[in-house]
């Protein structure tokens, strides 16, 4: 009988906490705000992306957006002149290079000329930043 009760306190006192913890580390990396005009004006879309997913714009922003702004989180995102498996042979390059959340001209891609020119992008992990804070 006394083994049994000091069993129990052993067991109550070991049982694992519940997983609080783990949530709240979970965020959803991806997420962008896309528009037709500068400054989130005009037609906007946002959504949260697959990283390393390529994705065609829609009809809407296609060749048409000049506000690109990735979420402020540990990924980036390469906009593109052509869509998702289409070949590009721009001698200007054919990716704007990689947007961050701290790109000066997410609200203004008229300043580089892309807003006219956007058609595509994927997203990807920043490894660096990810191992500097988790
Ligand atoms: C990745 O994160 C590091 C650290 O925050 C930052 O210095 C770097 O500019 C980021 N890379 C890109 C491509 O945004």
């Amino acid at each position: 009988m006394k083994f049994a009760a000091l069993f129990l306190a052993v067991a109550t006192a070991t049982a694992p906490a519940p997983a609080a913890a783990n949530s709240i580390e979970r965020r959803e990396l991806g997420g962008v705000l896309i528009c037709n005009g500068a400054n989130a004006k005009g037609y906007c879309q946002y959504s949260v992306y697959e990283l390393d997913t390529c994705y065609n714009l829609p009809q809407q922003l296609k060749r048409n957006a000049a506000t690109f702004v990735p979420d402020a989180d540990k990924f980036y995102c390469y906009p593109y002149l052509m869509e998702c498996g289409g070949f590009c042979m721009s001698a200007a390059g054919c990716t704007l290079g990689a947007i961050s959340s701290d790109y000066k001209n997410k609200y203004d891609l008229s300043a580089v000329k892309w807003n006219t020119i956007i058609t595509s992008f994927k997203c990807h992990l920043n490894t660096t930043a990810a191992q500097l804070t988790s």
